[in-house]
């Protein structure tokens, strides 16, 4: 298939291309470099564009012949989107209208979006599912809700094949050393361990030991990315055969706490690291941990690098020697 990869200059995006030229689909790349790398992008074309250039994006859809799109490119620092919204609604929500009425344009019918776990709000239960409420509380998560209720109201009305998958915390990097995580700012706990591992003068803390949870410390559920590839490999096909719109959470089953995180990056690193114990953060679930049986049943999907350790290890290996 020919498969255009918005924000595929990006974090996950560049790890999408590479999985997708892999399994032998043609990848171009749609991504105005805001926050990504021209040097990430190794498996196809780069369309320097935004993706609210309804222009630029219909020609490309049109002139490579385009059959699906996977729509990796928006804002996302959480504290960044509560005290500019409009930069929040304008890019991931307006942006994204555009680039869907360009593929209605274009004839382009199947759709792949980057949700996140923003969109449920406070836990309400140890383990989310799909069916946990959606109440974000941050222009973030509202942005990424108002796509998905998009999606399906396009999926009814336009016969848009579209599944949103939704992430809990993206981490790791593949093993090529071709590719990895560079965010400027850096706001996930791992790379920022890891940066100031690597000699970074960065101000890394644990926010709050006094958590109901095993060690005092909020428990995350982190995803390697290249597993994340692979569910969104399984969702292309899945949506092939599924027309609507499907909502996937895309988790390893089970959270690590800040303390076991940073433990594996120790043992990691070989070293002790001197991070300081902090207050809480406001805003902070104790606990935030996907259930992926969904995607485990339907898309038969395995997370198969669901360790902690291995995890932190191919992001290491990308820190110390980042090549952007
Ligand atoms: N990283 C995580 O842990 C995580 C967790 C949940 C959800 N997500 C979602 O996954 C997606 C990818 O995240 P990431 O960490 O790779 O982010 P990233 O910032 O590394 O990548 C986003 C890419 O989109 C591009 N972009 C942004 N706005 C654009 C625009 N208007 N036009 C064209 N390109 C634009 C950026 O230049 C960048 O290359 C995002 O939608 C994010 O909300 C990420």
């Amino acid at each position: 298939m020919n498969v255009l990869v918005v924000g595929g200059a990006g974090y996950i995006g560049s790890h999408m291309c590479k999985c997708l030229s892999e399994a032998g689909h043609a990848v171009v790349v749609l991504d105005n470099l805001a926050t990504g790398h021209r040097a990430a992008v190794q498996w196809g074309e780069l369309v320097e564009a935004s993706l609210g250039d309804v222009a630029a994006v219909g020609d490309t859809l049109r002139r490579h012949r385009i059959d699906v799109v996977m729509h990796f490119a928006a804002s996302s620092l959480v504290g960044e989107s509560m005290s500019d919204p409009y930069k929040y609604y304008a890019n991931n929500v307006c942006a994204t209208l555009a680039l869907l009425q360009a593929m209605r344009e274009a004839g382009v019918s199947q759709f792949v979006f980057s949700s996140t776990a923003a969109v449920f709000g406070e836990p309400q239960a140890e383990l989310i599912d799909e069916t946990h409420p959606c109440q974000p509380i941050n222009p973030y998560g509202n942005s990424k809700l108002a796509v998905e209720r998009m999606l399906d109201d396009a999926a009814r009305a336009y016969g848009l094949r579209a599944t949103a998958l939704r992430y809990f915390n993206a981490a790791g990097a593949c093993d090529s050393g071709l590719i990895g995580e560079s965010h400027e700012p850096e706001s996930h706990l791992i790379p920022r361990l890891l940066r100031r591992a690597a000699g970074e003068a960065l101000d890394v803390q644990i926010f709050g030991t006094d958590y109901p949870t095993r060690d005092g410390t909020c428990v995350r559920d982190y995803v390697h990315v290249c597993d994340l590839a692979d569910a969104h490999l399984l969702a292309l096909e899945y949506s092939r055969a599924q027309p609507g719109f499907h909502t996937f959470n895309l988790g390893n089953g089970t959270g690590f706490t800040v303390l076991e995180v940073l433990a594996a990056a120790q043992s990691v690193v070989g070293r002790p690291l001197d991070i300081p114990r902090g207050p809480r953060r406001a805003g902070d679930p104790a606990t935030l941990v996907a259930s992926s049986r969904k995607a485990r049943e339907r898309l038969g999907w395995r997370p198969r690098r669901a360790d902690i350790r291995r995890i932190v290890a191919d992001a290491w290996a990308w820190h110390q020697k980042p090549a952007f």
